[in-house]
C-alpha cells in the first residue's frame, strides 16, 4: 500500500509537520512525522543524540543537546563508560523538554563496505529498544551519522524509516518524529516515506 506523506495544516509557529497518511499497515498503531527544526526544542518523551563512543559530548547535534541540557547531562554521561557503535544508552534530559536522552554512536561512513549500513540499523534499533524499555510514547531522532560521520543522507534515511516502521509495528510507540536540521534533509525523509511501500 503506497503511503502518502500528507502535510498537516501548518501548526502554531509555522513549523511544517508531515505525517504519514492513514494508509498505515494493519497493526501499526503509531505514526511517523517529519519536522524541520532543532531536536533540543522537541516536546517528546525522549530525544536521540548522535553521539560518539566516548558519550562525552562533541559538536553537531551532540553539542547542541549538551548545551541545552546543561552540565548535569555530561556528569551523568561520565558514569556510562561510553558505548560501542550501534549501542544506545539512556540518561535523563535535565533542562531539555524531553525527559530522556538516548545516546547512540552511529557508524562513520567509510565507503559502505565496512558494515556501516548494518551498524546504522543497529543504532536505530537500539534507540527504539531503549525507548520501549523506558516506556517512551514519543521519540525524536536526528539523521544519525549523516553529518560529521558522512553517511549519505538518502541511504541513511531508508534505514531510519525501515527501523522506525519495525519499532512501530512492535507496539508501544505513538510517534516517531524525525527532526531534520535542513529542508534538504527533510525533503529526503518525505520522499522516502512517500515512496517506500508497506
Ligand atoms: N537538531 C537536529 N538535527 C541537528 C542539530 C539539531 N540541533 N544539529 C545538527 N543536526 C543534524 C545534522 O545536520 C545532521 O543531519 O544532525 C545530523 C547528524 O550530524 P552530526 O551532529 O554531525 O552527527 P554525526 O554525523 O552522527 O557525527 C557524530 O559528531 O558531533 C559529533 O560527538 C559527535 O563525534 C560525534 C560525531
Amino acid at each position: 500500500m503506497l503511503r502518502s506523506a500528507v502535510r498537516d495544516a501548518a501548526p502554531a509557529g509555522g513549523r511544517r509537520r508531515w505525517r504519514e497518511g492513514t494508509g498505515k499497515r494493519a497493526g501499526m498503531t503509531g505514526r511517523i512525522t517529519v519536522v524541520e527544526g532543532d531536536i533540543t526544542e522537541q516536546d517528546v518523551d525522549a530525544i536521540v543524540n548522535a553521539a560518539n563512543p566516548s558519550l562525552l559530548g562533541g559538536g553537531g547535534v551532540d553539542g547542541a543537546i549538551h548545551r541545552a541540557a546543561g552540565p548535569e547531562l555530561l556528569a551523568e554521561c561520565r558514569t556510562l563508560g561510553g558505548a560501542a557503535t550501534g549501542e544506545a544508552k539512556v540518561t535523563r534530559g535535565y533542562r531539555l523538554r524531553a525527559r530522556y536522552v538516548i545516546h547512540t554512536p552511529g557508524p562513520v561512513w567509510r565507503g559502505g563496505r565496512a558494515g556501516e549500513p548494518e551498524l546504522l540499523a543497529r543504532s536505530y534499533a537500539s534507540c527504539f529498544a531503549r525507548a520501549r524499555e523506558i516506556g517512551a510514547r514519543s521519540v525524536a531522532l536526528p539523521a544519525i551519522s549523516t553529518g560529521a560521520y558522512r553517511f549519505p543522507i538518502e541511504a541513511a534515511t531508508v534505514i531510519a524509516v525501515r527501523e522506525a516502521r519495525r519499532a512501530l509495528d512492535a507496539g508501544g510507540l505513538e510517534e516517531v518524529r524525525f527532526v531534520c536540521f535542513t529542508r534538504r534533509d527533510a525533503d529526503v525523509y518525505r520522499r522516502v516515506l512517500a515512496a517506500a511501500p508497506g
